[in-house]
């Protein structure tokens, strides 16, 4: 289980990052997961789970919207900022260990917590497994381009096939995440029956650079991957 959002050094530098406004949260990853999510999947009555809730943003929105949701996160001072909520349940807990009733939910979310996960293959079969028939699986990942080069020069793609463990300075030494690629990625929803009805790599507009220019080099690569897929019928195979 990962201890870095439990680490004070990483945790004031993430935080103040989220709260100056200058990640990509507000302005590129927010947007694309609600798009994705709606219409007809934000909240409603759905029955979903969020994996790596962090403060719990997502899970407030969808259970405002109607969902009940179970918000997991391992990190004990990010579910210490949530916000109590009736149809919010929420469960410290390692994804790589969750696991929830079989055929329990409608839609499973996750925003910028996946690349932390090792077992990909593993995890997305456990997901097929909670959904139900017809359910979705809606994530967003750091983009590929940007977890492939084992050393982190900032343009630069490189070491793209070979997939597993990098490790990066952000805001402390040693953060891990895990690089796999697109087509292994989507090999994998596909190799656990799941069919994929989107795949997006938002990018800012011109205009959103015009009035934020630290958003500029976000136009030259894309910085997430979001990929929508809902469940046909689980499988017990992985990826060729
Ligand atoms: C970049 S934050 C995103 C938080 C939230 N989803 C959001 O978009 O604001 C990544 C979150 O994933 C959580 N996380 C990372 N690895 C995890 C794991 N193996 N099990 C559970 N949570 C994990 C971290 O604790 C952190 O809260």
């Amino acid at each position: 289980m990962t201890a870095l959002y439990d680490d004070p050094d990483f945790l004031s530098g993430y935080r103040e990052l989220r709260r100056s406004g200058r990640g990509l949260n507000e302005d590129l990853e927010i947007p694309a997961m609600n798009a994705l999510l709606s219409p007809g999947g934000r909240g409603d009555e759905l029955r979903v789970a969020d994996l790596g809730c962090g403060e719990g943003e997502l899970a407030l929105r969808l259970a405002s919207a109607g969902a009940s949701v179970v918000a997991i996160d391992a990190s004990a001072a990010m579910l210490s900022r949530t916000t109590e909520h009736p149809q919010i349940r929420y469960l410290q807990e390692d994804l790589a260990r969750l696991d929830l009733p079989a055929s329990s939910l409608d839609l499973v979310v996750s925003s910028l917590a996946l690349h932390y996960v090792e077992d990909f293959i593993g995890l997305v079969s456990r997901v097929a497994h909670w959904l139900v028939p017809g359910g979705r699986f809606v994530f967003s990942v750091e983009h590929p381009v940007i977890t492939a080069p084992r050393d982190a020069a900032d343009l630069l793609v490189d070491d793209y096939a070979d997939e597993g463990p990098r490790q990066r300075t952000w805001f402390v030494d040693h953060v891990v995440k895990y690089h796999r690629t697109t087509g292994s990625t989507v090999e994998t929803l596909l190799g656990q029956g799941f069919t994929i009805e989107a795949l997006r790599e938002p990018q800012p507009t011109r205009a959103q650079v015009a009035s934020k220019p630290h958003l500029a080099i976000h136009r030259r690569r894309p910085p997430i991957l979001l990929i929508a897929a809902r469940l046909v019928s689980p499988r017990r195979t992985g990826p060729p």
